[in-house]
């Protein structure tokens, strides 16, 4: 989302300016010190602070230095800032913290700039250019099941997070199109449906049941057994007949996915495994020719310092498996995509298949050997969706659970609640009806987002859609409330915007409006880390904020009026754009 208006870099980022300006006029003959700087964990003592002090002091002491300990090289760093309008006092503390209280009058300047120039301005920077996010991922013919939808909402917050720090991302979906259970399937669409070269896509019905009926004749049916195997090497062959049948039996899963995307509000570029397959021997030569591959037990592998299992790249019967897929995958994403960094988003379970991946491209030279520098592959994984009995998540028939059903009751119960509270004679149907998407839609996302991915977490209606605690139904209603209070003024916000004037006095309005200063260091943050729960924790502490604000501080009717709905309104705007990169449609009106 590029702006022609200047990015102005987090609060960290420009603070850090400042202390590199004073490190390199305090300690000339020091090269190489990078400014830390840190959010103050306690407020109290300021607002950030530069933890640089006590490792300069450990580089110079001993070697004739005036200095006398670690506060008067603290003392030195704060002498020698340049003059700016962002700090009001410094102070050291302890072995030498330097606490920065930053200056109210540039605070609210920066907010009332970002209002007329809009939240792009805002963006972190990032040191990468072109990311592959590889998520979703679901498998042709199989059930996509929970852990699709987790990989399917993290990657796409993912993906929104990078977009918005002005990250070219290229958003795909790895799916399993491709392996020896297409044999299978494509002699059993033969053997069903005669005439399935006419009979439209739909004729093969419900894919999975499909896939088990074939699955039952595969086991049981020596013949058909033999006319399956034999249909692979057709299929690979690239024989036009099979790879019509293939077309055909993925495109009725294609259709499955998109709807399950079109209600998520994610978009993904499909390359499925089958895409790669004709680079996978050239990938594999260059492994080869740099005397990675070897021979065991009939099986080529590549064996990986510290693990037991060696990484199985051509099966013993010759043929290509997931890991040769994802290698070569590795490799094009590298050479022919350009991207530098490749990020994966699986349940933890594939955790060791991507390790001993990325290994063997470190290995091969294809990626640098230390793990920060770029270009770099990185594994998101997430742990478990449980269900109330504290087991993975199933329906009572243990069938895994269909992701369309489950979104399907999140909308009909927020429906309900809105109907109880008498909305259907306040709004118009289809009011009633977009409320109820966004909020149900936003409630199972933001339910799954807002823990640290690696844990499990506990799949519970009730909970995700209460409208108190942390719950997206709870900031949804948090930004419609704040929506109201702009309305019901009778101000024009846009006018207000032009005039400024916002005035941090109270306590509880400079701590709002520090929050919102540092949504951008948050969203860095978020990406760096790769850590959707960190936006999360963000908004909903935005929220406790706001309320804190306007529980103690007089919007409408007061003389600061001006003041806070302009920060009421930087709230809102800073609000939105949270639930946008969290995939979540915000609410006006409740
Ligand atoms: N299809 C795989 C699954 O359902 C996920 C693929 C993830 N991406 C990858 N490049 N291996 O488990």
């Amino acid at each position: 989302m590029a702006t022609d208006k200047e990015i102005v870099g987090s609060v960290k980022e420009q603070l850090a300016k400042l202390f590199e300006e004073s490190l390199r006029a305090a300690f000339p003959d020091i090269e190489d010190v990078h400014p830390m700087i840190a959010i103050c964990n306690d407020s109290r003592h300021g607002d950030y602070q530069c933890n640089n002090a006590m490792s300069l002091w450990n580089k110079i002491k001993g070697q004739g230095t005036q200095f006398r300990g670690p506060q008067p090289v603290g003392k030195a760093i704060i002498d020698n800032l340049p003059a700016s309008e962002m700090i009001e006092r410094c102070s050291t503390a302890g072995p030498g913290f330097i606490n920065v209280v930053l200056k109210k009058q540039w605070i609210a300047k920066s907010i009332e700039r970002m209002l007329i120039d809009g939240i792009e301005t805002w963006a972190p920077k990032l040191p990468v250019k072109r990311t592959v996010v590889d998520f979703s991922s679901p498998n042709i013919a199989k059930e996509m099941h929970v852990g699709h939808l987790r990989s399917t909402i993290i990657g796409d917050t993912l993906a929104r997070m990078l977009e918005f720090s002005n990250v070219e991302v290229l958003r795909r979906n790895h799916v399993g199109d491709w392996g020896t259970q297409f044999g299978m399937l494509i002699e059993y669409l033969f053997d069903k449906i005669p005439n399935w070269e006419a009979a439209s896509a739909q004729a093969i019905g419900d894919l999975q049941a499909f896939y088990k009926a074939s699955k039952q004749r595969f086991d049981n049916d020596p013949d058909f057994k033999e006319r399956a195997q034999k249909a692979v090497v057709s299929l690979q062959g690239g024989e036009e007949k099979y790879r019509k049948a293939w077309t055909q039996i993925c495109e009725v899963s294609r259709e499955e996915f998109q709807r399950v995307y079109q209600r998520l509000g994610v978009h993904l570029e499909e390359k499925g495994e089958s895409f790669y397959n004709p680079y996978i021997p050239k990938a594999l030569d260059l492994l080869n020719n740099k005397g990675l591959i070897q021979e065991s037990e009939g099986a080529r592998v590549i064996f990986i310092e510290g693990k037991k299992i060696p990484l199985i790249v051509v099966k013993r019967d010759g043929g290509f498996n997931y890991a040769s897929t994802d290698l070569t995958a590795l490799w094009y994403r590298l050479n022919e995509e350009k991207a530098d960094w490749m990020i994966y988003v699986t349940d933890v379970g594939q955790r060791e298949h991507f390790e001993m991946v990325f290994a063997a491209a470190k290995l091969a030279g294809w990626l640098p050997q230390n793990e920060n520098d770029f270009p770099k592959a990185s594994h998101v994984g997430f742990g478990l969706v449980l269900g109330d009995d504290g087991k993975r998540f199933r329906t009572r028939s243990t069938e895994v659970v269909k992701l369309v059903d489950l979104l399907d009751e999140a909308k009909s119960r927020c429906k309900l609640a809105l109907e109880e509270r008498g909305k259907a004679t306040e709004w118009t149907a289809e009011e009633l009806e977009q409320t109820a998407e966004a909020v149900g839609y936003g409630a199972v996302k933001y339910a799954d987002l807002k823990n640290n991915r690696l844990t499990n977490y506990t799949f519970n209606f009730d909970q995700m859609l209460s409208d108190k605690g942390n719950t997206a139904v709870y900031l949804l209603y948090a930004h419609a409330r704040i929506c109201s209070i702009i309305r019901k003024s009778g101000r024009d916000i846009e006018e207000l915007k032009k005039v400024g004037g916002i005035v941090l006095a109270h306590p509880d309005e400079r701590a709002l409006g520090l929050h919102l200063l540092q949504f951008a260091e948050i969203v860095e943050e978020a990406c760096i880390n790769l850590l959707p729960n960190l936006l999360c924790e963000y908004l909903y502490k935005l929220s406790e904020d706001f309320t804190k604000f306007y529980t103690n501080c007089q919007v409408v009717g007061s003389a600061e009026e001006t003041s806070r709905l302009l920060l009421c309104e930087a709230t809102a705007v800073v609000m939105r754009k949270c639930f946008y990169l969290l995939g979540i449609t915000p609410v006006y009106k409740i």
